[in-house]
């Protein structure tokens, strides 16, 4: 069959799957305070209905998958998803992206089942400013979260790191280390204004510039590294004499739309041809039906555009789509 290709030409074979809103935690970037409202349990895809849109998927070149969240290891007996998921012919990737607070317990099983790499949010290595940036959560689960996954062999482990001004900016130099020091991929992350409404995030916006600056001040030699194995928007570091690397994803100061591979899956049922905007599908009532599924994923790539405008949110500029109203829990990065 002829591989998903959008109008732009860009060719598609990367599919993140969010299997739940809910999280246990509420990210500063994420979710305000106070929670938002949840999915009702009800309205999410069963392991199965998922299952069945992978199928569909993979026969028209989807090969990677990401599972999200909210928090996806909240999500009962993930591993059974996974394990359905790495059965379908074609899927040689699945990933993960989540908080870490519950890896160490089911790394072990989640490794068994098939899932073959761990991304983990780490925006901070400071309890108390964890416990501030999360708003919740214990810093020493998620440092055994991320020990755990490297004990049952996961590789390359990915940890995403929101910088926010004012807020972490400062422990740039200390990511930097970790990554100089450890078999880890530490990715600095600029901070998105996906589904928010209110203007705050302006305030904590910072470009990552920053980053390769400190690096230099630093002393340390660092060159572009071909490739880490994902497919991700990051664009990798690695240091001269150092153990691990490092990424920087930005979307805002320098976006990488054109290479864009990805189509997302939300917890609800709809499928979302961009990150950004509000475009999507919803699959629900064409489930039990193949062909309409085959169908679905090109009417995804007609309507998908060229590319996000973040940017005019920071000079209040006019955009030529309607932006998102879903919140990143709600879509899963
Ligand atoms: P790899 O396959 O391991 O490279 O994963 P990834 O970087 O695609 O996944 P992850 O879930 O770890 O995402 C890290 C950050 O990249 C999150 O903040 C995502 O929202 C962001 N991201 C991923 N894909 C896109 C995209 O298409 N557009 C934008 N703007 N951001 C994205
Ligand atoms: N901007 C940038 N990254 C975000 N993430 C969540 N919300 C935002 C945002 N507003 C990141 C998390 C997680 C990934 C899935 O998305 O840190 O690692
Ligand atoms: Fe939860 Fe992830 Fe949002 Fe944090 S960033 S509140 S871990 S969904």
């Amino acid at each position: 069959m002829q591989p998903l290709t959008d109008s732009f030409g860009r060719v598609h074979n990367y599919l993140r799957i969010s299997v739940t809103d809910r999280c246990n935690l509420r990210c500063l970037y994420c979710m305000p305070e106070e929670g938002v409202e949840f999915a009702a349990s009800e309205s999410l895809l069963s392991y199965d209905e998922i299952e069945e849109i992978v199928r569909a998927g993979a026969k028209l070149g989807i090969t990677k998958l990401r599972i999200t969240g909210g928090e996806p290891l909240i999500r009962p007996d993930l591993h059974v998803l996974i394990a359905k998921l790495s059965a379908i012919p074609g899927i040689d990737d699945i990933a993960l992206t989540t908080n870490g607070i519950f890896l160490a317990q089911q790394a072990k099983q989640l490794k068994a089942a098939g899932l073959t790499r761990v991304n983990i949010s780490l925006d901070t290595l400071d309890p108390t400013r964890f416990k501030f940036i999360a708003r919740n959560g214990d810093l020493k689960r998620v440092l055994a979260g991320i020990e755990a996954a490297a004990e049952v062999g996961f590789s390359p482990i990915k940890l995403n790191c929101v910088l926010l001004k004012g807020v972490n900016e400062d422990e740039i130099s200390q990511f930097l280390k970790l990554a100089y020091e450890q078999p880890l991929h530490v990715r600095f992350i600029e901070y998105m204004p996906i589904g928010h409404a209110d203007e705050g995030w302006k305030n904590h916006y910072l470009p990552l510039s920053r980053v390769l600056e400190i690096a230099e001040e630093q002393g340390y030699k660092i060159h572009e590294k071909d490739e880490v194995k994902g497919n991700g928007p990051s664009e990798n570091w690695e240091f001269n004499g150092g153990v691990g690397s490092f990424g920087l994803i930005h979307p805002i100061s320098d976006h990488f739309c054109k290479n864009c591979n990805r189509l997302r899956l939300t917890a609800d049922g709809h499928l979302k041809p961009c990150l950004y905007w509000q475009e999507e599908l919803n699959v629900k009532p064409i489930l039990g039906d193949e062909q309409g599924l085959l169908d679905m994923y090109w009417k995804a790539m007609a309507v998908k555009p060229e590319n996000h405008e973040m940017a005019a949110k920071l000079k209040d500029g006019e955009q030529s789509h309607v932006p998102t109203s879903r919140r990143m829990s709600q879509i899963g990065g």
